[in-house]
């Protein structure tokens, strides 16, 4: 590569090692650690791949059950968040209430620290910065959805794992060891995926030395776009507009006469499929089971063939996320927020990383714009 070639959204730029993860599109695999994804979601629970994220091994059941305890002691909500999400408007976006929440929450916990050089903290206390908003996310979007529905928020149960008690804080009631199952396959497919845009968001605030929860608010913000985690929700609105299998044909034809792009197809880096994309139609195959809903996997699977017949492009991960928790009985606009709560255990990681190995990202740009003047040659049009 030249020296002074644009690659265009860094497509294609390696802009530095990592160890997390590894995606590799000719073999359409990722690696967490060197583990295969989908053997992780077919084994382990979401805690024990945060573990492996932080730590670069899983754990042993000792380790995964003083991470337990640590979990559960920080799953309340404190009441300065819970305080902050309800002065907001109650059609505010729910990712914009997360964003809030984490601020709010980095705000309190940094509080003291009176000199900017000890903002990013040391790597224990990173470490466990981590934990705990891995351990706060379940309340913060239950929390929120209960809100919109008008209902009181629950106590956390700490009899339940992670994922159990994620789906008990938001419908308050046990859920079904399949439903549980296939929401905890979900966070780990979508915990890690190296230098996506808001893994790399947070790797850049981290460069600067600012804190975790800075990051984290920026990677929140970047995960919103819908040509990143906002898919999964953008998915839900096309499927409310198509409404059944019978209309994807007409709909697809209106669609691409006009040029739209259909969410929850496509990616940067895999051209021949997504390597999740598998695994996670399968876990909304078990809950199209379990609810009876027909209906949902026919109308998956004719948009999915005929897009792909027609483009030649493939699903990614939020094509089967996005109706696998509509059937679990999320909101839409809450779909993201989800997405957030598994891929903190990713950016942490990758925060955790870039302050042990840092370097300022700091990019060059091409300037285009007009040719030097001065301001004493200046004359306003008239
Ligand atoms: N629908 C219609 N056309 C598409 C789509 C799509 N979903 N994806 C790519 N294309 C077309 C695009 O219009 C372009 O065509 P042309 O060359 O004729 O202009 C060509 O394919 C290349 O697309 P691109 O947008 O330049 O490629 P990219 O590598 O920048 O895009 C992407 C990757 C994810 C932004 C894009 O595929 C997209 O917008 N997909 C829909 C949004 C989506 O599902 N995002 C989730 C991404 S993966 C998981 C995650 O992060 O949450």
């Amino acid at each position: 590569m030249a020296d002074n070639e644009i690659k265009k959204g860094l497509a294609g730029v390696i802009a530095d090692e990592t160890a997390v993860s590894k995606v590799n599109p000719e073999t359409n695999s990722l690696l967490y650690r060197g583990y295969p994804v989908q053997e992780l979601a077919a084994t382990q629970s979401f805690e024990a791949v945060a573990y492996l994220l932080w730590h670069g091994e899983l754990p042993t059941d000792e380790q995964l059950d003083e991470q337990r305890a640590t979990e559960r002691a920080h799953r309340a909500l404190a009441p300065e968040v819970k305080d902050a999400i309800d002065r907001l408007p109650l059609d505010s976006h729910p990712m914009d209430e997360v964003r809030t929440a984490v601020s709010v929450i980095g705000a309190i916990e940094t509080a003291g620290i009176s000199n900017v050089l000890d903002a990013v903290g040391t790597p224990e206390e990173n470490l466990q910065r981590s934990l705990q908003l891995f351990a706060a996310l379940p309340a913060i979007v239950s929390y929120g959805q209960r809100r919109r529905r008008g209902l009181e928020a629950v106590d956390s149960r700490d009899d339940l794992d992670y994922a159990a008690n994620f789906l008990w804080l938001t419908f308050g009631e046990e859920p079904d060891a399949v439903v549980v199952d296939a929401f905890n396959r979900s966070m780990i497919l979508y915990a890690e995926h190296s230098f996506n845009a808001s893994t790399f968001t947070a790797r850049v605030i981290t460069s600067t030395l600012s804190d975790l929860y800075s990051a984290v608010v920026g990677a929140i913000g970047a995960l919103k776009g819908p040509l990143h985690g906002g898919a999964n929700e953008a998915v839900m609105h096309i499927f409310d507009e198509i409404g059944g299998a019978s209309e994807v044909s007409g709909w697809l034809d209106k669609a691409l006469a006009e040029k739209r792009k259909i969410m929850g197809f496509g990616h940067r880096v895999y051209k021949r499929g997504d390597s999740r994309v598998p695994t996670m139609k399968a876990a909304l195959d078990t809950l199209v089971a379990h609810y009876d809903r027909p209906d949902v996997a026919e109308l998956y699977e004719t948009l999915e063939r005929e897009f792909v017949e027609r483009k030649g492009i493939y699903p990614n991960l939020d094509y089967p996320s996005g109706p696998a928790y509509n059937l679990i009985g999320y909101d839409t606009l809450t779909f993201t927020p989800l997405f957030v709560a598994a891929r903190i255990s990713g950016w942490t990681a990758h925060i955790l990383e870039q302050q042990a190995s840092n370097a300022l990202i700091r990019p060059l740009s091409a300037y285009n714009g007009p040719d030097e003047r001065h301001i004493a040659e200046y004359e306003p049009d008239t």
